[in-house]
């Protein structure tokens, strides 16, 4: 399995980035480079260091990290929204999106230092790191302290039932584009038309504003913000071994984890929060669950939350979907509203390795039960463990290479 892994990981790679799947998704992604990076760092870290140096080579000037570079080799019409849609260029040149992704990218850039310590690597993105940070603290803090997403395709969830309800502000209902996700993977394991209609809405709408103003989709979600919170914990670690300041980045995981607790926290899970009307969104994801990985999450919230995992989303039997198979929206096949994803078992397998090494062991063993029974598959049916989405998905060979080293 671990060979077939590297093989994935060595076919989708671009030169100095990889692709998160050679058909669906055929440029570079923000969030799975990360993901990817840390695959990497198990067998080859100079590709891990190329990864995220390459992701960040297209970091704008505000220190936005663009959720997708794309490739000029790439025919334009093999992806869509591409280049055409989007309007926009880093300052290197590249296309590429306006949104962003969870910043996942510093805990990528330390794992990949522990692999193979390299002080230069960690001088030389250091500065990256904190400007993507800087960039959410400045364009995307709420009164709350809390950072803000403005599309589903910031959350990384995109059809998530947590965004059934804030999406239903969304009126409009674009034409003339041509969705291209479907022509790979069975409609029925993808978002909707009507979501792909609503998710370019919204992000023409934030186009057309420079990419400065929210509109209607103006969310706090628990996995974003634990991102932010899980990249302070690794800059301040990062912060040490280039001989500067770890304290700021520490009172910062701090301070977005209180942040979190007060305003996110249910008494259950971790919640969104719509900032538009100030509510919080009352849902199922498994989103609510990763807040586990925030040092500073105090242990009684810590404990609750696992029972929830265990309660509501069968965490024991090691399988852990994407939306509680409890709550009327699951689907066991439809991307993002239940089935079981790679990474986010991973996210929340680094919040239980330290707390609860006896949940943490099947939660891994979980992982590769999936993959040995469907392969790298895109996600997988918790239930069946039938593989769905594209094949050869990078981030599900890299983070296996993580889980087994
Ligand atoms: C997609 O194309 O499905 C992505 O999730 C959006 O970036």
């Amino acid at each position: 399995m671990l060979r077939d892994a590297i093989r994935v990981l060595v076919a989708n790679w671009d030169g100095s980035y990889t692709v998160p799947s050679r058909r669906l998704y055929p440029h570079q992604w923000s969030w799975d480079s990360a993901f990817i990076a840390i695959g990497h760092a198990r067998w080859a870290p100079r590709r891990a260091r190329s990864e995220l140096l390459s992701l960040f080579g297209a970091q704008w000037r505000d220190g936005r990290v663009p959720h997708i570079v794309f490739n000029p080799k790439v025919p334009d019409g093999a992806y869509f929204p591409g280049p055409d849609f989007w309007q926009t260029r880093a300052p290197s040149g590249t296309a590429t999106s306006g949104i962003i992704q969870p910043p996942v990218h510093a805990l990528a850039a330390w794992k990949t230092h522990l692999a193979e310590p390299d002080p230069a690597f960690l001088r030389r993105i250091y500065p990256r790191l904190v400007a993507q940070q800087e960039f959410l603290r400045t364009a995307r803090r709420s009164p709350e302290g809390l950072i803000s997403i403005v599309h589903p395709w910031e959350s990384g969830m995109d059809n998530s039932p947590a965004w059934d309800l804030p999406l239903q502000g969304v009126q409009e209902r674009p034409t003339g584009f041509v969705r291209r996700d479907i022509d790979t993977v069975n409609a029925e394991e993808r978002p909707t038309d009507r979501d792909y209609e609503r998710y370019v809405a919204l992000a023409k709408a934030y186009r057309d504003s420079g990419y400065r103003r929210p509109g209607a989709f103006h969310i706090e979600d628990p996995l974003f913000n634990t991102a932010y919170g899980v990249a302070e914990q690794a800059l301040a670690k990062i912060a040490e071994v280039c001989g500067l300041d770890p304290e700021p980045h520490e009172r910062e995981a701090a301070a977005i984890s209180a942040a979190m607790v007060e305003h996110l926290y249910d008494g259950d899970l971790f919640q969104s929060r719509d900032v538009n009307t100030g509510h919080l969104i009352h849902s199922a994801s498994a989103a609510g669950l990763t807040p586990l990985m925030l040092t500073a999450l105090p242990g009684e919230i810590a404990d609750t939350l696992i029972a929830t995992a265990l309660d509501r989303f069968a965490l024991k039997d090691g399988v852990l979907p994407s939306f509680s198979p409890s709550a009327p929206e699951f689907d066991s096949v439809r991307y993002w509203r239940g089935p079981s994803w790679i990474n986010l078992c991973w996210l929340v397998w680094q919040g239980l390795k330290d707390r609860r090494p006896d949940l943490a062991g099947p939660l891994a063993d979980g992982m590769l039960t999936m993959v040995a029974r469907s392969g790298f598959r895109e996600y997988f049916d918790p239930f069946t463990l039938r593989g769905h989405g594209c094949w050869d998905f990078s981030w599900s060979a890299a983070l296996l290479l993580d889980v087994v080293a």
